[in-house]
Order: C-alpha cells, then sequence, then structure tokens
C-alpha cells in the first residue's frame, strides 16, 4: 500500500520506521501529471532502492513571471493512482506552505553560476535557481540515499549533479533514459498543450535532434549544422530558443567530430515550449 503524506512531519516518520529497518530510499522528485516517462524513473529508483518515494510539488519558484505556473496540469487522483500501480511506496505531497514557510521571495536562495546562464538559462532567468533552491528542499527533507532525474531535462540533470557535488549532498544522482512516444516526441506533461496539426509538427524536434547527430557524424562544421537545424524547425513554424551541440558537460565543442556530444534544442509552438536532447558518440 502507497502512503500518501501531506506534512513533513508524517512523510519523516515513515522514512525514520524504513531507516530503523535498514531499508535504502530513492528519490523521485516530480511536479505531477505523471506519464510513462515518470514512471520509468520509479522503476528505475526501486532497482536500486529498497523503498522508493516520490513527490509532486508543482515549485513556484522555477517559473518565471509569464510562464505556464497557474496553468500547469494538476492531476493528484490519477497520479496517485498510477504511482501505486507502479509500486511506490510513499508520495510527498507537500503544499506551498510546508516547501517555503518563510515564502518565496524573502527565503534562503540557491544559485548555480555558470551553467545556469546557458541554453535554458539564458532563455529562462531565474528557472535553475529555483529548481536547484527546490531539489535541495525536498533532498533535506526526504534524505534519499539516491535520486533519479531524467536525461530528457539534461540540463537540469547537470544542474542537480554540480549542487549535489558541490554541497557534498550525500545523495547519489542515477540518470534515466528519456522516454518517447511511437513517432520519437519525447513524454511531457506539456504535450498536452499542443493543438490541432502542433502534436504532428512537435516530432519535428526529434527528427532535427537526428538531423544533427548524423550531420555531426560526417564531420560537417558545427555552426552550420546548429544554423540549418534551426531554420530547418523555423520552416516548420517554431520559435526557436536553441539548437545546438555540446559537449555531455555543456561546454562548447571546437568541432563536431570529437567524442562525448549531444544536441540539445529549446523551441516554441504556439504557446507550448517544448525541449528535448538527443547524446551521440561520434564514433
Ligand atoms: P517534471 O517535469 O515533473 O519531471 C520530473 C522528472 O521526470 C524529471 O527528472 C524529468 O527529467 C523526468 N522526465 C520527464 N519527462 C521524461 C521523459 N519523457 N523520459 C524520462 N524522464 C522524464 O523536472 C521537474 O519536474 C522539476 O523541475 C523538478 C525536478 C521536480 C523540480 O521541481
Amino acid at each position: 500500500m502507497m502512503q500518501t503524506h501531506h506534512t513533513l512531519a508524517a512523510l519523516r516518520a515513515q522514512l525514520r520506521q524504513w531507516r530503523r529497518e535498514g531499508a535504502s530510499i530513492g528519490f523521485v522528485p516530480t511536479m505531477g501529471n505523471l506519464h510513462a516517462g515518470h514512471f520509468a524513473l520509479v522503476e528505475l529508483a526501486r532497482k536500486h532502492a529498497d523503498k522508493v518515494v516520490a513527490s509532486i510539488f508543482v515549485n513556484p519558484t522555477q517559473f518565471g513571471p509569464n510562464e505556464d505556473y497557474a496553468r500547469y496540469p494538476r492531476t493528484p487522483e490519477s497520479d496517485i493512482n498510477g504511482l501505486a500501480e507502479n509500486h511506490c511506496d510513499a508520495l510527498f505531497l507537500p503544499s506551498v506552505e510546508q516547501m517555503y514557510p518563510f515564502g518565496t521571495i524573502g527565503c534562503v536562495q540557491m544559485h548555480v553560476p555558470g551553467i545556469t546562464d546557458i541554453l535554458c538559462g539564458a532563455h529562462r532567468p531565474g528557472h535553475f535557481n529555483g529548481v536547484a533552491q527546490v531539489v535541495a528542499r525536498m533532498f533535506n527533507m526526504v534524505q534519499p540515499d539516491l535520486a533519479v532525474f531524467g536525461r530528457k531535462d539534461y540540463q537540469q540533470l547537470q544542474v542537480i549533479r554540480y549542487m549535489a557535488r558541490e554541497m557534498s549532498f550525500p545523495v547519489e544522482i542515477v540518470p534515466a533514459p528519456t522516454l518517447r512516444e511511437p513517432d520519437g516526441l519525447a513524454m511531457s506533461s506539456r504535450n498536452q498543450y499542443l493543438q490541432g496539426d502542433e502534436r504532428q509538427t512537435a516530432t519535428r524536434i526529434h527528427q532535427t535532434l537526428l538531423f544533427m547527430r548524423d550531420a555531426a557524424r560526417q564531420g560537417l562544421p558545427l555552426q552550420g549544422i546548429e544554423d540549418q537545424a534551426r531554420s530547418r524547425l523555423e520552416a516548420a513554424g517554431f520559435g526557436v530558443d536553441y539548437a545546438e551541440i555540446r559537449r555531455t558537460d555543456l561546454s562548447r565543442p571546437r568541432s563536431a567530430g570529437e567524442p562525448g556530444q549531444l544536441a540539445l534544442i529549446a523551441a516554441r509552438l504556439g504557446r507550448t515550449r517544448l525541449i528535448d536532447n538527443l547524446e551521440f558518440e561520434n564514433v
């Protein structure tokens, strides 16, 4: 039976009991509206830990003033059922007041320099600091042995890795592969915003990532690949935030031929902002 906790006190009582039994704890933080991608993280956590704790919290501090905080899909009932079916042991559903007892303005902040200035960070000022802030709080609340994050949000995964290492959080960060729809679109809670033809057009993101990978493997010039990717997306109707090739640590490669790279795209279709990436080895 999955336990659902709305307060930190109730969560901690449960965790204390599991710790007494000698159980290791795996943690899967989410913002809810769960899909198969999220459930795969729960499954991966279960492989590495005795007990799995998931959280659902739509974190206000990671949304910009003109972003979708208010309309972000909230579906607690089906999320609870889905987590229970996927053998999650406990769910933490804190309120904003639980997470930010001193409010979201005058509270302790997190700032992860450098990596938060590029890619999505450049287009969503403050976003990753908000993510780091809430994940740090969650780590202190749950005190997990390991936490699973999806590669779909690759930059987020790297921000969390840096933060955990630098702040000596005693938690292992476990990356999970990206789950996709049969036509290649990365699963995302935001996909349901797509209207009419937009759903079909959205598959162009994955296709463009494949194009970037193949062009990089052929050793074509980096800038040329990125320019072409951008114009392909624009021709399909996207507003492109970026289409870039980076090293796996997100620094800029000298050429497209280097090993250990990935292509990353963030692009807007109507009101929907989609992100995706593809790692590739230039062998
Ligand atoms: P959310 O978007 O709900 O995602 C929760 C976790 O699920 C993240 O680690 C994300 O990378 C992963 N995920 C989402 N779609 C996926 C897919 N198609 N395949 C594999 N994993 C996928 O990311 C957040 O919430 C928040 O920023 C959070 C970390 C919870 C902090 O508020």
